[in-house]
């Protein structure tokens, strides 16, 4: 039968739209839309995020501070990957990357002319204990004060990343990084001694930024440092370690942070869509998020690994006690999403899992960066399953953005229109999500600038302002203006 032989109210019911109650709304009274309006309602200014609802961007260390051999800092795995050739797309390196090291009180004000009033930064492990471990050295905290203390001055909130990948060199000789649980216990000593010097002004504070990227990237397919490719049950010991660092860096907040300093992770969950949105293909997509994030928020979140992780992993699984889950699964006050795309789309399906993921075909859109599929609705249901199966309170959206080519217009303007498109259909399904009750407080765009994008270099570009390497100057893109609009109005425009 063809397609156009249904009405479409009909092809809404089988689609499983209807399922959801959606009707068609003018956008302004929050009416049914008969139609027969003399005006279109002004766009974006019916349905607004909660009161309170934080805006803010994000950064990370490495991406953007360069003075890598400044005030005692130790060299990090990245400085070593970067330096080797034939790791980095474009054969560069971020040893002065956006110096914001120098210029982060410029940068501060490029954060404020968004209007937004959060910041998420990452601290650089190596500036604090060049060795990893042992003596710190004081002029390496001595930064994050002093950028703690502008971001306060102008009004916007500091949330600290304590790892975002620059793992000090010391300890990858040493112990292998994260091959080690001695990595696990280092991360938590050198967190619980940030902690107990920031958490008068950090409230917030993130352990690790995607353990899944970290593991897979850094030590399965060697695409990030520190490069390495390992089997099978090394790996999951490894991504065994990280969770252990995770769980016992909130321990570490706990024990040497300020009461009231608020702790959780900042996890790129595998986002797992309903391929249409019926009932059981809701289920079977919640199902799948469990277990496709098993070694990460799943054992982080319910203390223990899926009966499915561990039959898969099989003779490969990691070696652990019960008190390492107790330890990873040290509650937390928030959890964090880092959310850019659809990982897979699911039905249900009759087997033992509950489910099926549907291939992706070759045409499906992306953006720049050929992994950035563009699926708007990922930032409607990762949240969503997050409560639902966890019945977690807070959420933030640590990461979403995008690279797009950016080239200046004859006017020397950049008009990223593709951006644009990007941010406004994701913020729309974030805002269908908080308006259904999905407790996500805030949402961090990232990234306010253009950066060193890891293995591509400054090939890719995700920031609101362009920044011209050669003389580090920042110029607002479009999307700049797009973002202030949408901070101010709290709705999506
Ligand atoms: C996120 C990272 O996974 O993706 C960021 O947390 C990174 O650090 C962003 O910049 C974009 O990724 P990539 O691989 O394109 O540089």
């Amino acid at each position: 039968m063809s397609l156009n032989r249904f009405s479409r109210r009909h092809f809404a019911r089988i689609a499983g739209w209807s399922a959801l109650g959606l009707s068609t709304r003018s956008a302004e009274s929050g009416q049914a839309y008969s139609g027969k309006e003399d005006r279109l309602p002004t766009p974006g200014l019916g349905s607004r995020f909660p009161s309170g609802f934080l805006w803010g961007t994000a950064a990370s260390a490495y991406q953007i501070e360069g003075a890598v051999n400044e005030d005692a800092r130790g060299p990090s795995i990245w400085d070593r990957f970067a330096h080797i050739r034939g790791k980095i797309l474009d054969q560069s390196d971020a040893d002065v990357a956006n110096d914001h090291y120098h210029r982060y009180k410029e940068d501060v004000q490029l954060i404020k002319a968004l209007g937004v009033k959060a910041y998420r930064f990452s601290i650089a492990w190596p500036r604090v204990f060049p060795e990893g471990t042992g003596s710190p050295n004081p002029k390496g905290l001595d930064f994050y004060n002093r950028l703690v203390d502008e971001l306060l001055a102008n009004g916007i909130e500091p949330f600290a990343t304590m790892y975002h990948w620059d793992l000090p060199q010391a300890l990858q000789d040493r112990f292998g990084g994260w091959m080690s649980r001695d990595t696990s216990k280092a991360f938590a000593d050198y967190t619980g001694y940030v902690a107990e010097r920031l958490s008068d002004r950090v409230k917030h504070i993130f352990t690790i930024n995607e353990c899944s990227r970290l593991v897979h990237a850094g030590y399965g397919s060697g695409l990030d440092a520190p490069g390495l490719k390992l089997s099978q049950p090394e790996l999951n010991q490894v991504r065994h370690n990280v969770a252990l660092g995770h769980g016992l860096a909130v321990q570490a907040v706990r024990a040497y942070g300020r009461a009231g300093t608020r702790v959780g992770p900042a996890e790129n969950i595998v986002v797992c869509i309903p391929a249409i949105e019926t009932p059981a293909n809701i289920r079977a997509a919640e199902n799948a998020t469990r277990e496709l994030n098993a070694g990460y928020l799943t054992v982080m979140l319910e203390g223990k690994y899926t009966d499915a992780f561990l039959a898969y992993a099989g003779e490969s699984a990691p070696k652990y006690t019960a008190e390492d889950l107790r330890i990873i699964s040290s509650p937390v006050d928030f959890v964090g999403l880092n959310i850019y795309m659809p990982n897979h789309y699911v039905v249900a399906a009759d087997d033992p899992n509950g489910f099926a993921l549907v291939p992706f075909t070759a045409s499906f859109p992306h953006m720049e960066s050929d992994w950035l599929k563009i699926g708007p609705e990922a930032m409607y249901w990762a949240p969503r399953h997050v409560t639902k199966l966890w019945d977690v309170k807070s959420i933030y959206v640590t990461e979403n953005g995008t690279s797009a080519t950016d080239q200046p217009a004859a006017d020397g303007k950049i008009y990223d229109v593709d951006r644009i498109m990007f941010l406004r259909n994701y913020l729309t399904q974030l805002q269908r999500a908080t308006s259904e009750g999905v407790p996500v407080l805030g949402y961090f765009l990232w990234s306010f600038m253009d950066n060193f994008e890891w293995s591509d270099g400054f090939e890719k570009r995700f920031g609101l302002y362009r920044v011209d390497f050669k003389t580090q100057r920042r110029t607002p893109k479009l999307s700049a203006s797009f973002y202030r609009e949408i901070v101010e109005r709290n709705t999506v425009v």
